[in-house]
């Protein structure tokens, strides 16, 4: 989809729909959809008495967030359609809702078979976002909401693809901030869809080699700094918890260090790392996972996808930041070489885990990682995780991401970022208890701390590979509820949800 923005009256603009709002319980449109509305009245132009006001005045339209309504101009106006988008309540209103109501109504205008849209910027007249923030998420909205994944389709494509995007401002001392607002979504909603593509394809298809050289491709188009450990480079690094997950795979795994490195004051140096979780696929191993469900295990790679992500908006944004990326890869299978419950590991950082589940495997690879992240000297490190079935039965699914961090400060930071990107991240407690319940009688600790408390356990397991000697500002974020959605709704569809991208540039561009 081509992007543009133009100084223009949205009712005057060729297309085959254009994109007005509304807010929840307005009666009498304003702005530029009362332009639109004036224009589709009668012949004596009195406001009130267009046709978005009859659709409210018959009670076909309330403006209630994520509703669009279709109506045709029948040669009013030089678009054909219409569609009005909903941005619900006035005092509720927030950038993320721009982007959800702009994603509902692309989406609509697709399904209609539209090829060239024009939109009006959602928010930044009474909504009262800056124009730069409101624009970035209609363009974000109106990317996102039409994504579509048909990778392994035999037939790749549906005929339905919006082609030309344009946003349309009639205030021409707002155009600079809505041009560098469009031109930033448009990265970061290419990020965010890149993420989703990783998550969605097929496990067969995608497997930590063939990870590897998306990203090797996607550093080679935005400039960023690319090194793959390949069984080699990973076994003499000693990262004993990453080979001991893969061994069981015919995948051999990979660890990526992705690196944006702009020039930046010496005394402003230190990087902040990022680090995913990269399991391409998880059947627990030799504690193998029931049938049921067991396709989603694909998504278990949801955290390296969103580092990958924010890592390209990132290069693509020249945030001014050095900016690490790690991004552990394995499959988890079981087999004749697979790693057991009873085995003891000995991991990069020296310490000894017993193994009670190959299924908590996650930690495994995210501890080596974390280890690595020391020679940083990180300002502050996220890990993003799909660690735990606990924590979606604590938070839900779909709904939050649980946070667990030694650093009152960095912790709010994140949570800032998250909550301006509408990413619901839960701040949860790091009690030294949880540390008590993965003592082991064999080795240093264990993998798993038994039934309860298990997204603390998982988290107390990881602090275990950031506590002590460069011991940095650390957060990690527990995203296993936030893989897929289960139905298109405002900017997400159906599938990946590409969680954490948003959240983790905006961070970068924050600290
Ligand atoms: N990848 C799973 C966690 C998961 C569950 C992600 C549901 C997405 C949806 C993780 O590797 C896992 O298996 N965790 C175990 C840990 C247990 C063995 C200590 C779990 O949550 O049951
Ligand atoms: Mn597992
Ligand atoms: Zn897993």
């Amino acid at each position: 989809m081509q992007v543009s923005v133009v100084n223009r009256q949205i009712q005057a603009t060729a297309a085959d729909a254009i994109i007005v709002n509304l807010f929840e319980g307005v009666t009498t449109p304003g702005g530029a959809t009362g332009a639109v509305d004036t224009a589709l009245g009668s012949s004596d132009g009195a406001p009130g008495d267009g046709a978005i006001s009859r659709l409210i005045r018959l009670g076909d339209f309330t403006g209630k967030l994520n509703e669009v309504a279709v109506i045709y101009t029948h040669g009013l106006i030089p678009a054909p359609r219409v569609i009005v988008a909903g941005l619900g309540k006035r005092d509720e209103f927030t950038a993320d809702r721009a982007r959800q109501a702009s994603g509902a109504a692309a989406r609509k205008a697709r399904d209609l078979g539209c090829k060239r849209i024009a939109t009006i910027v959602h928010g930044s007249g009474i909504g009262g976002l800056n124009p730069r923030e409101a624009a970035q998420a209609t363009v974000e909205g109106a990317l996102l909401g039409t994504y579509q994944f048909r990778e392994h389709k035999s037939k790749n494509n549906d005929g339905k693809a919006i082609e030309e995007l344009i946003v349309v401002e009639y205030d021409t001392s707002k155009l600079p901030e809505i041009e560098a607002g469009a031109r930033a979504g448009e990265i970061v909603a290419q990020a965010v869809n890149a993420a989703r593509t990783l998550i969605n394809r097929a496990p067969n298809v995608l497997y930590p080699e063939t990870f590897a050289q998306a990203a090797q491709e996607m550093a080679a188009r935005t400039g960023l700094k690319c090194t793959v450990l390949a069984e080699t480079g990973i076994a003499e690094a000693r990262m004993g918890g990453v080979m001991a997950v893969a061994q069981g795979s015919a995948h051999p795994p990979r660890f990526i260090i992705l690196a944006h490195e702009p020039d930046v004051p010496t005394d402003d140096s230190r990087p902040i790392v990022f680090i995913g979780k990269g399991v391409t696929f998880d059947t627990g191993g030799i504690s193998i996972k029931p049938t049921e469900g067991m396709q989603a295990m694909k998504a278990d790679m949801s955290g390296a996808a969103a580092v990958f992500g924010a890592m390209q908006a990132i290069a693509g944004l020249q945030v001014p930041r050095r900016v690490i990326g790690l991004i552990p890869l394995v499959e988890n299978m079981p087999g004749e070489r697979a790693y057991r419950p009873g085995d003891v590991i000995t991991m990069m950082s020296e310490l000894t885990v017993e193994i009670i589940s190959t299924d908590a495997e996650g930690r495994m690879i995210l501890a080596d990682a974390l280890h690595y992240a020391k020679r940083y000297n990180p300002r502050g490190v996220v890990d993003l995780a799909t660690l735990t079935g606990a924590c979606v039965v604590a938070l839900g699914e779909g709904t939050a991401a649980g946070v667990f961090s030694n650093d009152d400060n960095w912790c709010a930071a994140l949570l800032r970022a998250a909550d301006a990107q509408g990413e619901k991240m839960w701040r949860l407690p790091l009690y030294a208890e949880y540390g008590d319940k993965i003592k082991s009688d064999y080795a240093d600790i264990k993998n798993s701390g038994g039934r309860t408390g298990g997204v603390g356990t998982s988290a107390y397991f990881l602090y275990r590979f950031v506590e002590g000697p460069g011991e940095y500002p650390w957060a990690h974020v527990d995203m296993a509820g936030m893989t897929f959605s289960n139905d298109n709704k405002g900017y997400l569809v159906k599938g990946a949800m590409g969680y954490g991208v948003r959240t983790l540039v905006a961070l970068a561009q924050a600290v």
